[in-house]
């Protein structure tokens, strides 16, 4: 078939070999400079196969952020509003962020994973202008999760330390230091970077599109986690009824998703390992917490990427 992954990964190899690219400690995860944002070399073939193939549908919501700004914390969120009701995923064990799929990074590793997806819910960090056309021309909603920069930086950090602790073909190879990924970071050279970049398109779509694209930050949702399950169940067109109220209902989503309760999620014997992807469920559970930049980044180092995101964001109108 003309859309089957062999033809559209033929066509997208040549395109993909003129990309720029960057000098990275791990070869098979080359990155290339695609329309403007930085990816593995690997994720390319999924976003292109995405752009190609992926049919929206106008009752899919679209869960979306840059890595490690609170992506799986959102995956439980929404998924737990979204399934309060349904018995097919009451009392279960199993982690949201397996059933909620990233899609072009999960098509990687298990490409029939989006044909086999149970709800109408999927994560990307694919930037609002790398998105699927038809994403694009759907009403679809889309809810895109941000997060202080200093903090997304330091997550990505550690994550990538846990990457090279784990996956057994990154063991041997000695890594960039601490101040070279922080410049490459700056410079908008990390996995989907530049982040400001990716924020500013989501900024913009959720100003020319309210009703469809709604922006949170991780800074607010930390602070009023309650308030926003209420305000991200009535923008997904599932508000909470006056007897669920009652029942405390949001309250006891905001509990089952608390960073205590998913990380032991994750911990367990059938969630330890990940279905689609390199690393163990429990490495997206670190710290969870805001400001730990702090026990990492020198005064000098704060002091450029402040600048930096000053200088993006000013015109945006928003603080963390
Ligand atoms: P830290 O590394 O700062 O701990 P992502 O899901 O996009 O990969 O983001 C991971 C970050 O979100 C990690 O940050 C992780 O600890 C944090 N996180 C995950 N679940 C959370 C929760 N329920 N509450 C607060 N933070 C959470």
């Amino acid at each position: 078939a003309e859309n089957s992954k062999e033809v559209i990964s033929m066509k997208y190899k040549e395109i993909i070999s003129t990309l720029p690219k960057r000098d990275t400690p791990y070869p098979p995860y080359e990155f290339c400079q695609y329309k403007g944002f930085w990816f593995p070399f690997n994720f390319l073939e999924g976003i292109a196969f995405l752009s190609e193939v992926f049919k929206a549908d106008s009752s899919d919501i679209f869960l979306c952020s840059f890595p490690k700004t609170g992506t799986n914390w959102l995956k439980a969120l929404a998924f737990s509003i979204m399934t309060r009701s349904d018995q097919r995923f009451y009392g279960s064990t199993k982690l949201p962020q397996e059933i909620v799929p990233t899609m072009e990074t999960d098509y990687v590793f298990n490409p029939t994973i989006l044909d086999a997806h149970e709800l109408p819910l999927f994560a990307t960090h694919l930037p609002y202008s790398l998105l699927p056309q038809s994403i694009l021309d759907s009403d679809c909603k889309i809810v895109y999760i941000c997060r202080e920069p200093k903090d997304t930086f330091v997550s990505l950090w550690h994550f990538t330390k846990t990457l090279e602790k784990t996956v057994e073909e990154l063991k041997d190879i000695r890594s960039n230091p601490l101040e070279q990924e922080f410049e490459d970071f700056c410079e908008g050279k990390s996995f989907c970077g530049p982040f400001w970049d990716h924020v500013t398109t989501y900024w913009k779509a959720s100003v020319d599109r309210p009703n469809r694209v709604f922006f949170l930050t991780y800074e607010d949702l930390k602070s009023d986690t309650l308030g926003y399950v209420k305000k991200l169940a009535e923008f997904m067109g599932k508000p909470f009824s006056h007897y669920e109220e009652a029942q405390d209902v949001p309250e006891k989503i905001v509990t089952r998703c608390s960073f205590q309760n998913l990380k032991s999620l994750s911990n367990l014997e059938e969630n330890k390992t990940r279905s689609a992807g390199l690393i163990n469920n429990s490495s997206f559970f670190r710290k969870g917490e805001i400001g730990d930049w702090k026990n990492l980044l020198t005064e000098d180092m704060v002091k450029s990427i402040d600048q930096i995101t000053q200088e993006k964001f000013q015109c945006l109108g928003f603080d963390f």
